[in-house]
């Protein structure tokens, strides 16, 4: 072997995602210390649920590794970046060419119809829209002939399908979805879900969701669980059962 070899060779098992003791302090009259030292791989083309209780971090973890905030302290890669080293606009491009984001309140923007909504990812970054794969995004989700309506005539549910649309019309590397079958029924939810998991393998995508839903959480590969900040516990291709199990202890 070559003693001068530093750095290990590429390969598909490099994350697509590492957090690395990651700290975030909300500052304010009373600091919240949301996450306290995380350290996290997401693997390439794994699909992971983060699982916890209300406040315990989920979100902030999401938003730190999507690199839509920065995290207080510690290291945030996507791909081969490191988040800290990069100039705003090199993150934003970053984000726009390979991360996908479903907001746990949609933020669909309520002056633009569905389409465009869905649209919005592709404009920002100025790449024009693949009709076909709109076309198929639109169809798996339920939402041919919702298209021309805006966001305020639609019910939580389509809302969310169109978030999760917009997520993925650039195709991204990195998916983060929080709570992304919350407002859905179990048979709409789990049709998402199948979808999450089908784009991701055919587009090998890593795919990062919250949910509070162990039938949900059970369909990932890997769920992960956050307490206070911290990463407490981890199930590899866990049973719905195992999971239910796993939350209540944390309830204790
Ligand atoms: N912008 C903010 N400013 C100050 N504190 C915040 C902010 N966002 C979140 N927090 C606090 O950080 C902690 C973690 O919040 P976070 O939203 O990450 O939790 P969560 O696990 O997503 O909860 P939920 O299941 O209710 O969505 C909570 O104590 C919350 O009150
Ligand atoms: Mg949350």
């Amino acid at each position: 072997m070559d003693i001068h070899t530093t750095t290990l060779p590429r390969t598909t098992t490099q994350p697509a995602v590492r957090l690395v003791d990651v700290h975030k302090t909300y500052a304010g009259a009373t600091p919240v210390a949301a996450l306290r030292g995380v350290t996290l791989d997401l693997g390439r083309g794994t699909v992971t649920a983060i699982m916890g209780q209300s406040g315990s971090g989920k979100s902030t973890l999401l938003n730190v590794a999507a690199g839509l905030d920065q995290p207080t302290r510690g290291r945030v890669v996507i791909g081969d970046q490191d988040t800290a080293g990069l100039s705003p606009d090199r993150l934003t491009r970053l984000r726009r060419e390979q991360v996908g984001f479903v907001f746990q309140s949609y933020n669909l923007i309520g002056h633009l119809d569905v389409r465009a909504n869905i649209e919005l990812p592709l404009v920002l970054g100025g790449r024009s829209t693949d009709e076909a794969w709109l076309a198929e995004l639109v169809g798996s989700l339920g939402l041919t002939g919702l298209t021309g309506r805006l966001p305020g005539e639609l019910s939580g549910g389509q809302a969310q399908r169109v978030a999760i649309a917009r997520a993925l019309v650039t195709r991204p590397t990195v998916v983060f979805a929080d709570e992304p079958t919350g407002a859905l029924d179990s048979r709409t939810g789990a049709q998402v879900l199948e979808l999450l998991r089908d784009t991701a393998r055919r587009l090998d995508q890593t795919v990062v969701l919250v949910t509070h839903d162990s039938v949900v959480a059970a369909a990932a590969e890997r769920v992960v669980l956050l307490a206070d900040g911290l990463v407490v516990d981890e199930l590899l291709a866990p049973t719905v059962e195992q999971v239910t199990a796993r939350m209540l202890g944390l309830g204790r």
